[in-house]
């Protein structure tokens, strides 16, 4: 890289940190701006520049004092943590070079140092762009494939299908050669998109009308495989609706753990998935290297082939704009993957 390519490099940066424990509603005030010197790589080390955020409903959890994880939650005073991609701008090793893309675990910063084998190199060539390494997929792809195990003859309902998760789960269903992919989200708008640009082959709006009334409609044969991302009224109604034997994978609660629930993760009634056989099956992802690599194999084929649309909104407005994102996902207000741009 020479001189009139190289990154100009800030000597002050912003990074955002946890203000308040989470107790209720998401707001700005759980979140401080702060701008810090911009870290000195050192020997061993690079200095990576922060390209794009991903947000998660994942992270209210990590927010919150009484945490559900089986992880510490973030404190207060902390950085907001999460997942990045970014560019090595500075490098003291060599096992990086500057201009290299690499996944950062830094969380909400613009800059971060540290040494070479805590940022994994990102082949910028297999993907159309750094955000797709910044999906939902690997847990998408493991409850689908791994926990569901979807397949031909498959009747799939997904819940929260037009979120980050639900709108790679859907596709996954279609692509392993789903009978049915039906899935639920919360506009008009999201319908029209799940169908007409995802594939599935029938959508509804939760909002409307009892979701049992719309599932019988939807899939009188009983559905076998339901991928719940919500809880609460459609699990109840997709049991209502399964076929004997169905596989239920538990991937989240989005009905009760955002806003102000005092029971945020309520146990589900199993009595009637019992009388049926339904194998309900909670799981939780780490995203270990084995299934980021089950994934990253699926999605770079699918898209090469064409099968499959990678469904995400980037925020445009630096790391600052990170809280505002956060909550404005919270609401509804975008659909797939969320990440925000904070340098390219
Ligand atoms: N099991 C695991 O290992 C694992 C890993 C990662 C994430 N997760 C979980 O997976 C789920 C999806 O995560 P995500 O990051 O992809 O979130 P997401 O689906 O993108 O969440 C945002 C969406 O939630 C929907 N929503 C908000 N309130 C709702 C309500 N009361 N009922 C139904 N939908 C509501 C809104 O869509 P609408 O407009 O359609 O309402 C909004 O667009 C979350 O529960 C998350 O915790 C689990």
């Amino acid at each position: 890289m020479t001189d009139s390519t190289m990154p100009t490099i800030t000597r002050t940066a912003w990074e955002v940190r946890l203000a308040k424990h989470l107790r209720a509603e998401l707001g700005l005030d759980n979140f401080d701006l702060v701008q810090v010197q911009t870290p000195e790589p050192g020997a061993g080390e690079v200095l990576v520049r922060t390209d794009y955020l991903g947000l998660s409903v994942a992270y209210l959890e990590m927010m919150r004092a009484d945490s559900h994880l089986p992880i510490p939650p973030w404190q207060v005073g902390q950085r907001i943590g999460g997942g990045a991609v970014g560019t090595v701008v500075r490098s003291n090793s060599a096992d990086l070079a500057v201009g290299d893309l690499v996944r950062t675990m830094t969380g909400w910063c613009e800059y971060s140092a540290g040494p070479a084998d805590q940022y994994p190199k990102l082949d910028p060539e297999l993907f159309p762009s750094p955000v797709h390494y910044l999906s939902q997929g690997p847990t998408a792809y493991y409850g689908m494939a791994e926990i569901a195990k979807v397949g031909a003859d498959d009747v799939v309902f997904v819940s929260g299908a037009a979120g980050g998760v639900g709108s790679l789960a859907g596709q996954i269903a279609r692509c392993r050669g789903a009978a049915k992919v039906i899935g639920s989200a919360g506009s008009q708008e999201k319908i029209d998109y799940l169908v007409n640009k995802l594939g599935f082959d029938a959508a509804f709006n939760y909002h409307d009308r009892p979701v049992l009334d719309r599932l019988r409609e939807l899939a009188p044969e009983g559905i076998t495989v339901y991928f719940d991302n919500v809880g609460g009224e459609q699990f109840e109604a997709a049991v209502v609706a399964a076929a004997p034997g169905a596989r239920f994978a538990l991937c989240g609660a989005l009905a009760t753990q955002i806003g102000d629930h005092e029971n945020r993760f309520p146990e589900p009634d199993l009595t009637a998935a019992t009388a049926k056989r339904i194998e309900v099956l909670p799981f939780s992802t780490y995203h270990t290297p084995e299934q980021v690599a089950a994934w990253t194999e699926h999605f770079s084929t699918w898209l090469g082939e064409d099968r499959f649309v990678f469904p995400h909104t980037i925020v445009e407005g630096g790391v600052t704009a990170a809280p505002q994102a956060l909550v404005s996902l919270l609401q509804g207000n975008y659909r797939g993957n969320v990440s925000v741009k904070v340098a390219d």
